[in-house]
């Protein structure tokens, strides 16, 4: 029988959080600020300290940063109040439950629930990788279960999906949408799909940074380098999975393959081999950097001491740039040079008051191939006759160098070539020579994902580029970034992708050259 759920969000005063991890404290916290009694139950102990120590922490240091006020943080805190049964819920308005992502335990919570909880109050689920849907089909009401999805840390980043089912009540829907913005954040309404907008959108790239760590594409550091320095976002793939945690995005990946299949959601086995060894990053103290030590990370961190292959030489004082005409008659795989780009190269070297020749007879410290995104160093090199002391080098943003060795690239110029990059004032990252490169080959196939979801009619490209600016610190969406670097660009880095490994997840798809046409439905003005 349908029951009338609370009508509006603004309603709801009362509310609970079940399971207070990371997570659910934040939430709790999240709930607490915007004035709402929050009930808490936690069935460990030791959890509901580690909750409470997460919640409190929180609040003394917005009080320390001056954003709250001593009496504040008494009056917040007081408004959450522990709970040892479900019994102490009885009133809520609405519930969120952020227990472990185990169909079992989430039914066994929802079956309690139901006991104890009023007909006509909601049911949020903070699942990241489970189906609402199957969640809400447990219940006695199914029509008041919602998906709540919020993101980490749950008090600063200002996405929540709101997650409906075809067994979802409208006004359940409505109440939870009503609550997000009145809590601060900014609802996005999506159906129930595996990992919603931006965990869709997310995984499978992070996933594919550790596809690269694990096959010594790219160091640790460069892979987070090239996306914090060069893309500008927040934090590094392996840091952010670090902190999400391992197994939960492994979780979340299981789910994604499931739906969707194809490589990009098939788990790197070094995803789950470290989740495996219970190495699940910040939250254990260990994931792909090591949180008890000094190594700590953020967004940022000072990786240079841990990248000794890397470590600065003195910089060449003459150059080669391996321009056009090093190979005639290329098939394929784009290997020549672009004249533009070695005549930019050469200008830059200049002005650093390095002497640059393009012609290969005369000796200097170093052969430079000035390659595009789609790499292809050693053909140039060798016909050039510098195979062993040249280095590709591409610069896909101002600050940023990508330093390409090919197989026969000896260390000391691959060293040197690190030096002259650092001497141009750039951060120079390592990659091997395969198409898209370091930060291509991330950027462009996550920007790809983020098309093809727009092309499914999943998500509509504003939505694509709130969940990913509010959802996970993006300073511009996939739309906006895509519209900035070209979906021409874009589509045939992609291309060189697909025809170098045979992967359709790389292939563009036909909106993407749509979009190269007649442009991207998104503003582009105005970029910050
Ligand atoms: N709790 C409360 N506040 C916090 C916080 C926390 N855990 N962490 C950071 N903050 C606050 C800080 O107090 C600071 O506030 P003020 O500026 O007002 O003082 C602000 O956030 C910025 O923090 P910092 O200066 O310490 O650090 P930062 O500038 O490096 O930003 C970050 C940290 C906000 C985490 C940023 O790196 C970021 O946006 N990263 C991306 C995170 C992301 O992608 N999250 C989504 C993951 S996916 C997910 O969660 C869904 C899922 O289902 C798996």
């Amino acid at each position: 029988m349908a029951v009338t759920v609370v009508s509006l969000g603004m309603g709801i005063r009362s509310a609970g959080v079940v399971g207070l991890g990371t997570m659910g404290a934040g939430i709790a916290e999240v709930l607490a600020m915007a004035g709402l009694t929050v009930t808490v139950v936690e069935a460990d102990p030791d959890a509901l300290s580690r909750g409470i120590a997460i919640l409190d922490g929180s609040l003394r240091k917005a009080v320390s940063r001056g954003r709250l006020t001593e009496d504040e943080h008494k009056e917040i805190a007081g408004r959450v109040h522990p709970a040892p049964t479900m019994a102490g819920m009885a009133d809520a308005d609405l519930v969120v439950e952020v227990v472990p992502e185990q169909l079992p335990v989430k039914r066994q919570v929802i079956a309690e629930l139901d006991q104890v909880l009023r007909p006509e109050a909601i049911i949020a689920t903070n699942t990241s990788s489970l189906s609402v849907t199957s969640i809400a089909a447990d219940s006695a009401h199914p029509g008041r279960v919602v998906g709540m999805h919020f993101f980490n840390p749950a008090p600063v980043m200002r996405l929540v999906e709101v997650v409906t089912t075809v067994l979802t009540d409208p006004g359940a829907a409505r109440a939870v949408t009503a609550l997000a913005g009145r809590i601060g954040k900014t609802p996005v309404q999506v159906t129930d799909r595996a990992g919603f907008v931006a965990n869709a959108l997310l995984l499978p790239y992070l996933n594919h940074a550790v596809w690269l760590l694990e096959t010594g594409y790219a160091s640790r550091e460069d892979i987070d380098l090239a996306v914090t320095t060069g893309i500008g976002l927040p934090m590094g793939p392996l840091a952010l999975l670090d902190l999400i945690g391992l197994d939960t995005s492994l979780a979340i990946l299981e789910v994604l393959e499931r739906e969707f299949g194809g490589t990009r959601y098939t788990p790197a086995p070094l995803l789950r081999r470290l989740a495996d060894a219970g190495r699940t990053g910040r939250k254990s103290g260990r994931g792909f950097y090591d949180y008890g030590h000094q190594e700590t990370r953020g967004a940022a961190g000072s990786p240079d001491q841990s990248r000794p292959d890397l470590a600065a030489v003195s910089s060449p004082g003459t150059v080669t740039v391996i321009g056009p005409g090093a190979v005639a008659g290329t098939a394929g795989r784009s290997a020549e040079p672009h004249p533009d780009r070695a005549a930019e190269l050469g200008s830059l070297f200049e002005a650093a008051g390095i002497s640059v020749t393009s012609n290969p007879a005369h000796p200097t410290d170093l052969g430079i191939v000035a390659i595009g995104p789609e790499g292809g160093v050693l053909g140039p090199a060798s016909a050039a006759g510098r195979a062993a002391d040249a280095v590709g080098l591409h610069l896909p943003y101002q600050n940023l160098a990508e330093i390409v060795p090919s197989q026969l690239t000896s260390a000391g110029a691959l060293a040197a070539a690190v030096a002259l990059a650092t001497r141009l004032g750039l951060t120079a990252v390592r990659s091997a020579d395969r198409p898209g490169l370091l930060a291509g080959a991330l950027l462009f196939a996550h920007l790809r994902d983020a098309v093809a979801m727009v092309a499914d009619g999943y998500a509509t490209p504003a939505d694509v580029d709130t969940a990913m600016t509010l959802g996970c610190g993006y300073p511009r969406g996939p739309m906006r970034l895509l519209a900035e670097a070209g979906a021409g660009k874009a589509a045939d880095v992609l291309s060189a992708m697909h025809a170098g490994y045979g992967d359709p997840a790389f292939a563009p798809p036909p909106l993407l050259r749509e979009y190269a046409i007649g442009g991207l439905p998104v503003q582009v003005s105005g970029a910050s």
